[in-house]
């Protein structure tokens, strides 16, 4: 099955820096003389074989967008690729760090995605918000200084806090500190958890950070009674299959769990993760899914239904996009 634009669709998870197309970069490091012939191949394609070496090919590819039009550039380009496959709505991660280590303030680089973002707005309707995230690898002072840069210059679409980067590093823990703060300024909440670390990861997560939300969480999977916990407490998963089989977590779509996870009650969203390193595009992640496990056109609209509900925007934006989700619906 083909799944038509006419599916609306949203997105919860997805990496901004991750999603600058190949073309995209390559004119920008063109430009302000920066060499990435080891992470951008002649072909157009990026680098990298592992978790460790994408995670460096994302820096080295972050590096590049060094001023607010390079970031206005970057998310009006995405909410317009977005908006061309029938998405209504996408949160996009974005990462402090990363932009203050090409020289940029906090400030500047959320009003150069924000300024990018109402450009893709005005032309297509599509909404969007932001979430900072904080590196888990570069430790909790670091993450704790991205939830108070994100307090201190409030901006009417920054309205989430995570945690991205290495899972590997750091337990959830040391970052509790940061996500109380954030829960207290009325940011919605989200850790990426359960995609390299096992469902020990998950329930440190929501015990720790107290999320609502997690990305990916797949590895759920390997604990009856922690899928029936996330069942039971409507906790979300942010799940990008096709992310996962190209990191390795699973060989193929139709070993990976996001299917039995939805039978078994748990909220399941379906996200694109960085799309551009992965293959793969919000549309391609709607469509691989229908196709490996025959999901409908109604199941599909329940999975942007859950999405919608689970978005971290104010009620009245998230009940136009559920007229608009109706409005499709057949
Ligand atoms: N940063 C960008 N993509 C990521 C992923 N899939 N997991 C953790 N951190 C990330
Ligand atoms: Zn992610």
């Amino acid at each position: 099955m083909i799944v038509p634009v006419t599916v609306p669709k949203a997105e919860l998870h997805c990496h901004i820096e991750g999603a600058a197309p190949p073309t995209l970069v390559k004119r920008l490091a063109e430009q302000h003389g920066i060499d990435l012939s080891h992470v951008l191949n002649g072909n157009g394609k990026f680098i990298w074989s592992d978790f460790s070496s994408f995670l460096k090919a994302y820096d080295a590819a972050s590096a590049v967008f060094k001023t607010p039009s390079d970031y206005a550039l970057l998310s009006e380009t995405y909410f317009r690729m977005l908006a061309a496959e029938g998405a209504i709505y996408g949160e996009i991660f974005i990462s402090p760090d990363h932009a203050q280590a090409a020289g940029l303030s906090y400030r500047s680089y959320v009003e150069g995605l924000a300024a990018g973002m109402e450009r893709a707005k005005t032309d297509t309707a599509i909404e969007g918000r932001m979430i900072a995230i904080g590196v888990r690898h570069f430790g909790a002072a670091a993450v704790e200084r991205v939830v108070k840069d994100v307090i201190g210059n409030p901006h009417p679409l920054v309205t989430g806090f995570g945690l991205a980067g290495d899972e590997r590093s750091g337990h959830p823990a040391n970052f509790a500190k940061a996500f109380r703060m954030a829960s207290e300024a009325g940011l919605g909440t989200t850790a990426h958890a359960g995609e390299f670390a096992g469902p020990e990861s998950i329930v440190a997560a929501l015990e720790f950070l107290r999320v609502k939300r997690i990305g990916h969480g797949v590895r759920a999977i390997e604990d009856k009674d922690l899928v029936r916990r996330l069942a039971e407490e409507g906790v979300v998963l942010e799940v990008c299959p096709g992310s996962n089989i190209a990191l390795g977590v699973y060989t193929h779509l139709r070993f990976h769990p996001v299917n039995i996870l939805r039978r078994e009650g748990v909220k399941i969203t379906i996200n694109s993760d960085d799309p551009p390193f992965f293959g793969t595009t919000l549309g391609r992640e709607y469509a691989s899914v229908a196709d490996t496990f025959g999901w409908s056109f109604d199941d599909l609209m329940s999975v942007t239904r859950t999405a919608i509900e689970a978005a971290f925007c104010d009620p009245a934006t998230k009940n136009r996009l559920l007229v608009r989700l109706d409005s499709a619906a057949r």
